[in-house]
């Protein structure tokens, strides 16, 4: 079975990936720091898939690590690489660290595997965006400056592989945009496991709705949208893993748009803030305990994606409606109330 590295695979997203990477017969390989995950992953995997993924623990701006990796490993055929920083807040308190990070995990992993042929799958974000100009938006949309030194992080990786792409014939880049990660695998055993106070609406709802947070502050009600909050295309976690693997399919079949691609991971869908809270209350019963506050400075109003091209070409839709989002989100925080990860 194609062996397949998946970096930060201990992550949220990287987690849910191995897991559908390994029902869809390839053989997840993880390379993680565990910066931002955690080692107990591993065992939740091992109770989805019935075994434990091979798992190798070193960082990637190792230069050394890196190399002897990839000459120890050559049968691993195809790369999905998570592993960067990746809090909006974050970096901008720190830019410094997310540069070195996102940059010099990248190209360590983009040297080693120089003069040899490789499929690689790059997490990227639909923050590349900005504040479109037309909804929904198209990967063809232009590229505004970005708000912050995460989003920047993304951009200039996007070109690196283009320009790498273009120089060299042995990388074959597909770059997914991201829209809006939330919910959690059906068993409930895997899912997003924020450390310390949740920056993102889901796990803030969730954590709200178990008795973790207080309340949930709603960051803005003023916007020029039809209840004022902000719109995002939110997608399940399961979907975004599914169009990971679909992305290495396309690959493996020799993208047809050369050696750099991009597509947009969304549902196509945009919901508010305050129309999520409602399908989570819906979803799980719960009544949230909410105000609606100030804006959120460098919040995008309102964003959601044209997935035309990932039907048509990456032959991936996304299947799971905002309800099994929220239930999902739900059901694996009661599990984390029972069984708690880190
Ligand atoms: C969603 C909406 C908030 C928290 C960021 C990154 C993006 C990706 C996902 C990594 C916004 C509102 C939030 C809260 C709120 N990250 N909100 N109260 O900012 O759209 O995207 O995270 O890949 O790249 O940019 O996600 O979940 O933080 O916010 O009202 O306590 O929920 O204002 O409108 P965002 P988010």
């Amino acid at each position: 079975m194609s062996k397949i590295l998946v970096t930060g695979g201990t992550g949220y997203i990287g987690s849910h990936t191995v897991v559908e990477l390994h029902n869809a017969g390839y053989t997840p390989v993880i390379i993680d720091n565990l910066s931002n995950s955690n080692i107990q992953i591993l065992d939740q995997i091992e109770k989805i898939i019935g075994i434990r993924p091979e798992f190798h623990q070193f960082d990637l701006c190792n230069e050394a690590k890196v190399k002897a990796f990839v000459q120890e490993n050559p049968a691993i055929s195809g790369i999905i690489h998570f592993a960067a920083s990746k809090a909006v807040g974050e970096s901008v308190e720190k830019p410094l660290k997310y540069y070195h990070n996102n940059f010099f995990s990248l190209i360590n992993l983009l040297n080693a595997y120089q003069g040899k042929n490789i499929n690689f799958v790059f997490s990227s974000s639909c923050t590349v965006y900005g504040e479109p100009d037309s909804l929904p938006v198209t990967e063809s949309a232009p590229v505004k400056k970005a708000a912050s030194p995460y989003g920047n992080t993304k951009q200039i990786a996007e070109e690196i592989l283009e320009e790498t792409a273009g120089a060299y014939n042995n990388y074959n880049f597909i770059a997914l945009r991201y829209f809006n990660p939330v919910g959690a695998h059906a068993s409930a055993l895997i899912g997003e496991l924020p450390i310390g106070v949740p920056q993102n609406l889901l796990p803030f709802i969730t954590q709200t709705a178990i008795g973790k947070r207080e309340k949930l502050t709603v960051f803005g009600g003023d916007y020029d949208t039809p209840d004022g909050s902000c719109i995002r295309d939110y997608i399940h976690v399961v979907d975004l893993a599914k169009a990971h693997v679909a992305a290495i399919r396309l690959l493996e079949k020799g993208n047809p748009n050369g050696g750099y691609d991009v597509f947009n991971v969304g549902t196509g869908n945009g919901y508010s803030v305050l129309e999520a809270i409602a399908a989570f209350e819906k979803a799980s019963g719960q009544k949230l305990n909410y105000v609606v506050g100030p804006r959120r400075e460098g919040d995008i109003i309102q964003v959601w994606g044209d997935v035309t091209k990932s039907s048509e070409q990456l032959g991936w839709r996304a299947e799971l409606g905002i309800d099994e989002m929220m239930a999902s989100a739900w059901a694996w925080e009661k599990y984390l109330k029972e069984n708690p990860i880190g």
